[in-house]
């Protein structure tokens, strides 16, 4: 594929082609077109930003706004009406609403609170892994890399174990990605019913508070007044939305490429200190976020001399930024001694101030992943080693992960 213009549409993006070598394409991008201008599906004027300079300055620039009230127009014309009441959080807010949510969401999300969860992981991972054959081909993803974070999630949040199926499968209908008015139907509903499920949560956390992240959040509301009863069941649904897939993809990518790269992997359970760099290395190397959310100019910008006018919707290639020969030596080596790759050396959380708030929890739950799969199963193999791995098809390049992860524990 060349990276012309017209050959970056949404929909160019996503096949079977572009999927397999993403970072293929983005090289030439890099080179030809930095800031390009696409032609998405939706129709709205985007334009797609593939340098990593270009994209740290772009995460962190006040003239684009992530406030999506704002930019109303542009965001019903790409996701309909649906998603209104579930985005009224950080996430689609710029300064000071943002900083007032952060603040609130920081002062019950605390560092303790995730740190206590490591031994709950480990025994998530652990009871997982029992259930999995040890000597036949599966896929990791549906029996391991899914339920772990939606469990956490779960638990942190305090949703009760009977709900989690529901859960899960509710989080999984609103991230499809897609424009067809099925998809975009289904992922309504499943709005409207997490939105429902949240608000009576919060209504039973306020009657019974319990030790869990929804509560301090409720207690917040109460205490502070700082918060709206839908700014609160909005947040709510954020943490859950943020945090699986995400997650997921991230420990399926991960697993796929240490198996696929023996020396990274043995140097790695040679060494346990290095789980903390190497998953940093692997979230610059395939992270599971591709792009950025979406970023609206509010006035004339720009970037690497292409003007991106008023109204314009941007798009900030994660997955590009952390490839960019300019910022890193040999980008396309998976080096889990990468000299230098401290945590805000990528882009694979984003950066400035809507940098991941669920970094600390991430990192954790893939660190506890990857330690606990490769302890136990160190002779662990991809099921067809030689065969090409079956990347996710997505309409729309947000996420980056398998759509399946057939392995071996224990041949
Ligand atoms: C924001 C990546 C896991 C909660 C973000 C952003 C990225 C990201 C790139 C910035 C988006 C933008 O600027 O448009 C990831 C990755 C994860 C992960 C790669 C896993 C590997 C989590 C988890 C949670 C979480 C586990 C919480 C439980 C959030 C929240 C925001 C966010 C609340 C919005 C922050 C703000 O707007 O200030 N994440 N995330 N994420 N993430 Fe994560």
């Amino acid at each position: 594929m060349t990276a012309t213009h017209d050959a970056v549409t949404a929909a160019e993006r996503c096949t079977p082609e572009f999927r397999r070598d993403p970072h293929a394409v983005y090289a030439q991008l890099r080179e030809t077109a930095p800031v390009c201008p696409m032609r998405p599906p939706h129709g709205n004027e985007t334009y797609l930003i593939t340098r990593y300079e270009h994209a740290r300055a772009a995460l962190s620039d006040p003239r684009l706004s992530k406030d999506m009230y704002g930019a109303m127009d542009a965001y019903r014309r790409i996701f309909g009406d649906s998603s209104v009441a579930l985005d009224d959080n950080m996430l689609n807010s710029d300064a000071p609403k943002h900083t007032r949510l952060r603040r609130l969401v920081n002062s019950a999300f605390t560092p303790r609170r995730v740190q206590a969860l490591g031994p709950r992981i480990e025994d998530i991972a652990g009871t997982l892994l029992d259930a999995c054959p040890a000597r036949e081909p599966f896929d990791l993803l549906p029996a391991f890399a899914f339920p772990l974070p939606i469990i956490v999630l779960c638990d942190l949040l305090g949703v009760p174990p009977q709900d989690r199926s529901h859960m899960q499968q509710l989080s999984t209908t609103v991230a499809q990605t897609g424009f067809s008015e099925e998809t975009k139907r289904a992922q309504q509903k499943a709005e409207e019913d997490l939105h429902a499920y949240f608000t009576d949560l919060i209504a039973a956390k306020r009657d019974r508070p319990a030790d869990d992240l929804l509560s301090a959040l409720t207690a917040v509301r109460d205490n502070d007044g700082g918060l709206s009863e839908n700014e609160l069941v909005s947040t709510a649904f954020l943490l859950m939305f943020a945090g699986h897939k995400t997650t997921a993809y991230l420990i399926g990518n991960a697993v796929h490429h240490l198996l696929s790269h023996p020396a990274q992997l043995r140097a790695v359970r040679e060494n346990p200190e290095l789980i903390r760099p190497a998953v940093e290395e692997l979230v610059r190397y395939d992270g599971s976020v591709e792009s950025a959310t979406f970023r609206y100019a509010t006035e004339d910008v720009e970037y690497g001399g292409t003007r991106i006018p008023k109204g314009a919707l941007v798009q900030i290639a994660l997955s590009s930024a952390n490839r960019d020969p300019l910022k890193f030596d040999a980008p396309d080596e998976l080096d889990v001694m990468r000299p230098g790759n401290a945590q805000d050396a990528h882009l694979g959380f984003g950066h400035g101030s809507h940098y991941c708030l669920g970094a600390p929890l991430a990192r954790l739950e893939a660190q506890l992943a990857l330690t606990g799969l490769f302890d136990r199963f160190p002779r662990m193999t991809l099921a067809d080693p030689a065969g090409e791995p079956r990347w996710l098809q997505v309409p729309f390049p947000a996420f980056r992960g398998l759509a399946e992860l057939p392995v071996v524990l224990d041949p």
